[in-house]
């Protein structure tokens, strides 16, 4: 298969892409990305000269770059680029809607005017907003995103849908919880504990630390897309989720993280909660695991030990990150809270 990748030099994109290439030595990649201070070419560096694969810098919502760049040959688009972090959302809502809709209708009219035969959009379980313990999300279920990111990717999926039946284009969405591995920028949870734990820094945990999400290893993600690209119905939607059980809180995750670090309590700062906080997500994966026969193969605390030393192991791929544009940002984060 000839994919068109946007947003692969991200945490998930990356992942996917090594999967792509690692899995189907037929396939070729070329890699759409706009490098945003999330996009990062060194999470490539080790296929940048495979024959099979090809980087592109360029905008998703800039709909002229993108109808150039788009292969004639191209037969299917996997879209991750976006906007991803929901503290962000909560402080400059703008740039979420430009890429995560804007953005998304480009893709979606150019996989119409060339008629290319696959749309996969990569969205995620925060459009169904926060659900009671003992609740899973279902596909059918009404959208109730809580955040500027989630209503921005919320929106997005409501394009794919209209596009699908508005003008038949052949798209389908992928709905998964929160991923952890290799990759991730360290603006987010588990990174950012890692990381600053190594540095000697405290981690901030938001509110009383009992939200849950329910973390999935990238890698079965990346399997589950997969799936969904070559064997998912158009129209449809797909969960994918761990299902976790018993569930684990932020502080739990945390408490594991000081473990394997050798790090004591005094190390956990308790801050104020983000603005509209979800509690708890949780996805009804049914579908995915009777229709495309997926299912996760990582336990969290080996996803979790992996990943942390998969940090402590790469220095030189977090630090050049944890600098400027990212001080800058944390910065006007804790200015609020
Ligand atoms: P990320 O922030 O690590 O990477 C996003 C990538 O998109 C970056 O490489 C960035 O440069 C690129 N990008 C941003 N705006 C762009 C634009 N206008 N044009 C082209 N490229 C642009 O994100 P991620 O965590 O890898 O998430 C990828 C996708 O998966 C997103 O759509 C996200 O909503 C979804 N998702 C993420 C998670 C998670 O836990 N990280 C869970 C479920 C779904
Ligand atoms: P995050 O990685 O930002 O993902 P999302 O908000 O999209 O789920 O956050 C994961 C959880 O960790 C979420 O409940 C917010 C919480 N959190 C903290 O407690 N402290 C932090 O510094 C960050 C970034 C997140």
């Amino acid at each position: 298969m000839k994919i068109f990748v946007t947003g692969g030099a991200g945490f998930i994109g990356s992942n996917f892409i090594h999967f792509i290439l690692r899995e189907h030595a037929e396939d070729t990649v070329v890699n759409f990305d706009k490098l945003t201070y999330a996009g990062n070419l060194a999470n490539l560096k080790d296929i940048e000269s495979d024959s099979r694969y090809r980087f592109i810098q360029g905008d998703i919502a800039d709909i002229e770059v993108v109808r150039k760049a788009i292969p004639d040959d191209c037969e299917a688009i996997v879209n991750f680029a976006a906007d991803t972090h929901v503290d962000r959302s909560i402080l400059d809502p703008e740039a979420f809607l430009r890429t995560d809709i804007f953005g998304t209708r480009v893709l979606l009219e150019v996989t119409r005017e060339k008629k290319i035969p696959r749309y996969v959009q990569i969205s995620t379980d925060e459009v169904y907003g926060d659900v009671e313990v003992g609740q899973f999300s279902k596909e059918t279920d009404c959208l109730h995103p809580s955040s500027p990111y989630a209503a921005s990717k919320a929106a997005g999926d409501l394009m794919v849908m209209a596009y699908v039946r508005t003008y038949n284009v052949p798209a389908l969405i992928t709905r998964c919880t929160n991923n952890l591995g290799p990759n991730q920028y360290p603006e987010k949870f588990i990174p950012l504990a890692v990381t600053n734990l190594i540095e000697g820094m405290p981690v901030p945990v938001y509110g009383d630390g009992l939200q849950v999400r329910d973390w999935l290893h990238v890698e079965d993600h990346c399997r589950g897309i997969d799936l969904a690209l070559r064997k998912g119905r158009v129209g449809e939607i797909y969960n994918f989720g761990a299902n976790q059980s018993p569930e684990w809180p932020n502080v739990k995750i945390l408490d594991a993280i000081l473990q394997q670090l050798g790090k004591g309590q005094d190390m956990k700062t308790f801050v104020k909660d983000r603005e509209g906080h979800d509690r708890r997500y949780a996805v009804d994966t049914t579908k995915s695991t009777t229709e495309l026969g997926w299912k996760p193969t990582w336990s969290l605390s080996e996803a979790l030990r992996q990943t942390v030393q998969w940090y402590v192991d790469h220095p030189e791929w977090w630090k050049p990150l944890k600098s400027g544009e990212f001080l800058a940002y944390y910065k006007q984060q804790y200015a609020h809270r």
